[in-house]
Formats: structure tokens, C-alpha cells, sequence
């Protein structure tokens, strides 16, 4: 291709995409040709702030501009309908976070890409942090050796105001989930990104603080293949903000500590684990060498959305693989969505999640959510899983969901 800016169409004209709008302002290899927004107001404000051409749907926005590539930034339930009606028309995709609400939409998604042989890209720009990677390339290298524990803190406050200002979110028909597929995805999607998939988790989420239908709060043990354990805490009701992810290898640690945006890495003298197994003292101790990461961006390295906006651009026209793919955007959605559905069934699960399951808990509390909160839907859901001839009895009562469990851990 030749140094023709990149034609991309924005699909949501809301917050996040005005946010896109102005990141275009800076990118030289693409920019927006028209903004599709089925709301009268959002288009307003788009014409007034940006003068670009607007439309009510995908459709018409394609069909009028003839983009290369479309950014969605609608609600996330929609963002699977806006996906197809772009693959449809032979169009690349860029989905905010996350790809979907729920697991099974993720995957539909990447199967239409791929039908289409067309890019489905995924917005994950922490990845782009410079914390982030350093801890990446640091864990690459090998040398803190095999992670052994994990720890992360997301916590953000949201007044009431933030969910009756956008009524769409903590609902189960219009957003379905709360901090898990909201504000958290980016600090899922690095636990993910550098510590790899769990095999198990075993989660508890509540509606603690907020009037709204779904978690504000979240938290989940995690079981690695390896045996290394993880603990994550995720909170929309609780202050002040904190954003920590501790990973314990081996040979040292590393700790992000973006409120006071430091890497540490502590490094061990040699393996804890043979330490353990060959030193002969009593009191025998392991001290760590302290130091702090450099995080000055090296030339080039930017941070921030435009990561992975100027990436998606390029890659369409490099005809390359984007930063964060659809395989590699779904991981932390489908750890949300085990999240949820742990706590639904008081049980551990394990991975992959059934996708079966997860769309009949997703319906339930589409159906049965409305007004709610999870302390009365989780019950609910319990005694909708209960067989009612044997759940009579309360040593038995506990059965069902872990039933339910082990089928979201099978049934795909
Ligand atoms: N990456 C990030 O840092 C980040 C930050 C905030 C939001 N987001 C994501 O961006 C998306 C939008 O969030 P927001 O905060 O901008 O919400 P918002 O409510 O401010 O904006 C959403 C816009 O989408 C429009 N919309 C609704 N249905 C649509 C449809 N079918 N097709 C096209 N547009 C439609 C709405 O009218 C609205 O203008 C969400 O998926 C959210 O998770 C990402």
C-alpha cells in the first residue's frame, strides 16, 4: 500500500470513541471516515465536535465510506452484531474491550474473521504500559524462573451517578456483567498476558455497594497448571483506588505498582526451591536484591489507546496480524466469565468454560435479573439448578450448583 492514510470507520460516537476520535488526531497512518451511532445525541456531538459524516448503523456507515477497517466502541453486547455486519461486508474489525459480554460471542466472532480472512483486533493498550512491558520482557527471559503465585488489586471507585449517567452498565440485558467485563478486562488481560491461562478458579463476586444488577465486586483463586496459585480482588465500591499485580517466581519478584507507576524486582540468589530443599540451617534465610525498573519509554515506545489504534492501522496495511488478536483478546473474557460463574455455582471450575452453560446462566440472569442484585439472583439461580424431588434436604443443598460446576467445566 502506499503512505494512503488507512480509511477506519468508528462504530459507538460515546465516551470512548470521542476518546478515539481525538487519538486519530495523531495517527498518521490511518484516520476516520464517517462515525456510525444509532443515537441522535451521540451523532450531534460528533458533527459538532469533529465534523465527520455520521450514519445510524454499521451498514450505512460502510456502505457510504467504504472503510478498510471499522473500531467498535459500542456496549459490549453489541459488539458481536457490529462485527458481523463489518466481516459481512469485507471488513476488518477493532473491538474495545471486551470482545463480548460473554465467552460464546467472543468466539463466534473470531470464527467470522476467520471465515472472512479478515483482521479481528482487540483493544488491550496496558499491554502498551511501560510497567507492563518490562515485566513481559523480564518474564521472557527466564531468569526469575517458574511462577509460583500470583496477586492482583484492581480497585477503581464508581459513584451511583457513573451507572444512572450510563444506564447501560451493571445491567444483565444491556451490559451483562459489572466490574468483571467493564472496568477490570485490562488488568485481567495482563494477568493473562503474563502469567498465561489457570487451569481452575474458584470465585466469589457481589453486588456490594451500588444499586445495579450485577458484581461491583469480585474476587477469585486461581490454580495455574503448574501448581502456582493466583488470588484477584476486583472492586468498583471501595477506595482508595489501588492497581497491583505481584508475580512470585522462583528465583524473585516482580511487583507493579502502577498508583505509583514503579516495577520492582526483587531477585533471589538462586532457586527458592532448592534453597528449601539443600539448605541445612534451622533459621536459613533467602533474601531478595531490591531494585526498581527503569520505566523511561525507549524511542518509539508509546503508551496508551493510540498502541493499539496505530497498530491496527498498520497492520492493515502491513496485511499483518494486529497486536492483540481475537484468540489472544478472548483469554481474560473467558476468566471473567469463570469468574461469574463460580460464584453462581459456590464451586470451582475449570477451563475451558463451557460455553453451553455460560450462555444458560447469562439468560438467566437476562430474564430474571431485572431490578436485582446478585445477592437475590445467586440463590435463585442455586434453587433454578436444584432438582426439586432430592434438593429438600439442606446437607444436599450445596450439590446442584457444584453439579453445575463440573458441567460448565465439560460441556462446551
Ligand atoms: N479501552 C478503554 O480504556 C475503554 C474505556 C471506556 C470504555 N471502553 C469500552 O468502550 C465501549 C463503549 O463504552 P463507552 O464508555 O464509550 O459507552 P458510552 O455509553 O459512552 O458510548 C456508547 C455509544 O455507543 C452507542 N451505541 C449503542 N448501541 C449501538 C449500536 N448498536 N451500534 C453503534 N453504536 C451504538 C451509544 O449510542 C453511545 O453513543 C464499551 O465496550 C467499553 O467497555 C473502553
Amino acid at each position: 500500500m502506499s503512505g494512503a492514510k488507512v480509511r477506519i470507520g468508528l462504530i459507538g460516537g460515546g465516551g470512548m470513541g470521542r476518546g478515539h476520535l481525538n487519538t486519530f488526531k495523531k495517527i498518521e497512518e490511518g484516520e476516520i471516515v464517517g462515525v456510525a451511532d444509532p443515537s441522535p445525541q451521540s451523532r450531534e456531538r460528533v458533527v459538532k465536535d469533529f465534523n465527520l459524516p455520521v450514519f445510524a448503523s454499521a451498514a450505512e456507515l460502510i456502505e457510504a465510506t467504504g472503510p478498510a477497517g471499522c473500531v467498535i466502541a459500542s456496549p459490549h453486547p453489541v459488539h458481536l452484531a457490529n462485527a458481523l455486519d463489518c466481516f459481512k461486508r469485507g471488513v476488518h474489525v477493532f473491538t474495545e474491550k471486551p470482545m463480548t459480554s460473554k465467552i460464546s460471542e467472543a468466539d463466534a466472532m473470531i470464527a467470522a474473521a476467520r471465515k472472512a480472512k479478515l483482521m479481528l483486533a482487540v483493544m488491550f493498550q496496558m499491554r502498551g504500559n511501560i510497567a507492563t512491558r518490562r515485566a513481559k520482557e523480564i518474564l521472557d527471559a527466564g531468569t526469575l524462573g517458574e511462577i509460583r503465585r500470583v496477586n492482583m488489586i484492581h480497585v477503581g471507585l464508581r459513584t451511583n451517578a457513573y451507572y444512572r449517567i450510563c444506564p447501560w452498565r451493571g445491567r444483565w440485558q444491556s451490559e451483562g456483567g459489572g466490574v468483571l467485563v467493564n472496568q477490570s478486562p485490562h488488568t485481567l488481560d495482563r494477568v493473562v498476558y503474563l502469567t498465561g491461562m489457570p487451569a481452575t478458579v474458584l470465585a466469589r463476586t457481589m453486588t456490594f455497594g451500588h444499586p445495579i444488577e450485577t458484581e461491583d465486586q469480585a474476587e477469585a483463586m486461581l490454580l495455574y497448571p503448574n501448581g502456582a496459585t493466583g488470588y484477584l480482588f476486583m472492586s468498583t465500591a471501595e477506595a482508595p483506588a489501588m492497581n497491583r499485580l505481584e508475580i512470585s517466581c522462583d528465583r524473585g519478584r516482580l511487583v507493579i505498582d502502577d498508583d505509583n507507576n514503579k516495577l520492582l524486582l526483587g531477585k533471589l540468589p538462586g532457586s527458592c526451591r532448592e534453597f528449601l530443599a539443600t539448605n541445612p540451617e534451622e533459621w536459613g534465610s533467602l533474601k531478595g536484591e531490591w531494585s526498581e525498573v527503569d520505566l523511561t519509554p525507549r524511542p518509539g515506545e508509546e503508551t496508551g489507546h493510540i498502541v493499539c489504534l496505530r497498530d491496527f492501522c498498520r497492520a492493515i496495511r502491513d496485511n499483518r496480524a494486529p497486536m492483540v488478536t481475537g484468540e489472544d483478546g478472548k483469554r481474560s473474557l473467558e476468566l471473567a466469565n469463570a469468574i461469574t460463574y463460580s460464584s453462581f455455582a459456590g464451586a470451582e471450575v475449570k477451563f475451558p468454560l463451557g460455553r453451553k452453560a455460560y450462555d444458560e446462566l447469562y439468560a438467566f440472569g437476562v430474564a430474571n435479573g431485572e431490578g436485582s442484585s446478585l445477592t437475590k439472583l445467586i440463590p435463585l439461580w442455586r434453587k433454578s439448578q436444584a432438582k426439586p424431588a432430592k434438593a429438600s434436604k439442606a446437607s444436599k443443598a450445596a450439590k446442584p450448583a457444584r453439579k453445575a460446576a463440573r458441567k460448565a467445566g465439560k460441556r462446551k
